[in-house]
């Protein structure tokens, strides 16, 4: 417990106890205050979370990843080639292809099963960049015209960048591209099993509750839909690790600062992926979201400096 945390806890049970009107602090009394003490810091342990290196409460890990967000939402996509010397959009590519969205003409053929387009909802979507490839996949992989992409993010000026890069797209205002601002936790506005793919890239990490989200995808998934995730995550090998740090937290700070005039929110950024479970741990809370683990249940990317995780809902 810190020290302010703690003499506030007992100056708060003190008062109490004084209110109570006991003249001494028999024995008993000092073991329940004891009790108090060890239940108050339960309950303010369980309302804390990271926001980065720092412990903040619960409910202010929203609004402070809102702010980080919304000041870098304009240098957003500079900044992700440049911290990522252009490897993110390898890895948003390799994403996409392994999960082949849009109707399968292969398949779309079997006389038994009648197609239908697919909806898939990319949350913390930010500005487009797995939606733009979905339904770029869609039409020319799989010649579908049909399946819809939603975008939802929790971040309005995210979304507001989304919009204006849409424009030069050929998905500008067409109905198969949709944008929705909301949390990924508390996503009351899509219903029940509608969607069949959710996908979800350099996102979750953000979230408060991660397990929440995930629950959430597995409410919104039909039977048979998949549950996708592409994330930064725990590079396996000790030397690529060591020059891996070397350039996160020594280079992208400075380069948030030289180019977007914010180190703070970079530092936040690679913090963050810090403190995101490793690749086992986040297959175990995909597991128990309720989805089916594939085999392999996350493939890594450049030695796991990101990682994909795929769940499926049970039929
Ligand atoms: C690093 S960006 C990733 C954007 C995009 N998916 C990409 O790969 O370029 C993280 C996004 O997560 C969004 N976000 C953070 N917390 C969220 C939450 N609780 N619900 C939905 N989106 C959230 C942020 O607003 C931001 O747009």
């Amino acid at each position: 417990m810190s020290t302010p945390t703690f003499w506030r806890t007992s100056a708060h049970l003190s008062r109490r106890l004084i209110a109570a009107k006991q003249p001494y602090r028999c024995l008993s009394c000092s073991v329940r205050l004891a009790q108090e003490l060890a239940q108050e810091q339960a309950k303010q342990d369980a309302k804390t979370t990271h926001f980065g290196f720092e412990h903040v409460p619960e409910s202010e890990k929203e609004s402070r990843v809102g702010a980080v967000f919304s000041s870098v939402a304009s240098s957003y996509d500079t900044m992700n080639d440049l911290m990522s010397l252009y490897i993110h959009r390898l890895w948003k590519d390799r994403f996409v292809r392994s999960l082949n969205p849009g109707l399968h003409p292969t398949t779309s053929s079997l006389p038994s099963s009648k197609p239908t387009p697919q909806t898939i909802l990319d949350i913390a979507g930010g500005t487009g960049d797995i939606a733009f490839r979905m339904l770029s996949h869609a039409s020319t992989i799989n010649n579908d015209h049909t399946s819809r992409v939603i975008v939802s993010d929790i971040n309005p000026a995210m979304l507001s960048e989304g919009k204006k890069r849409s424009l030069e797209t050929p998905w500008a205002g067409s109905e198969r591209l949709s944008w929705v601002e909301a949390n990924a936790e508390k996503l009351h506005m899509i219903e029940d099993e509608s969607i069949d793919l959710y996908t979800v890239a350099f996102g979750i990490r953000n979230f408060t509750n991660k397990q929440a989200a995930l629950s959430e995808a597995f409410r919104v998934l039909k039977p048979g839909g998949v549950f996708a995730c592409l994330e930064f995550s725990k590079v396996n090998n000790a030397v690529l690790n060591g020059a891996y740090k070397r350039w996160s937290f020594g280079a992208i700070p400075l380069i948030g600062q030289l180019v977007a005039g914010d180190r703070e929110s970079y530092q936040y950024l690679v913090e963050s992926i810090e403190k995101f479970p490793s690749q086992r741990e986040f297959a175990g809370m995909i597991e128990r979201a309720g989805f089916m683990l594939p085999e392999p249940p996350w493939e890594d990317l450049m030695g796991g400096i990101a990682a994909i995780h795929k769940g499926v809902k049970p039929v």
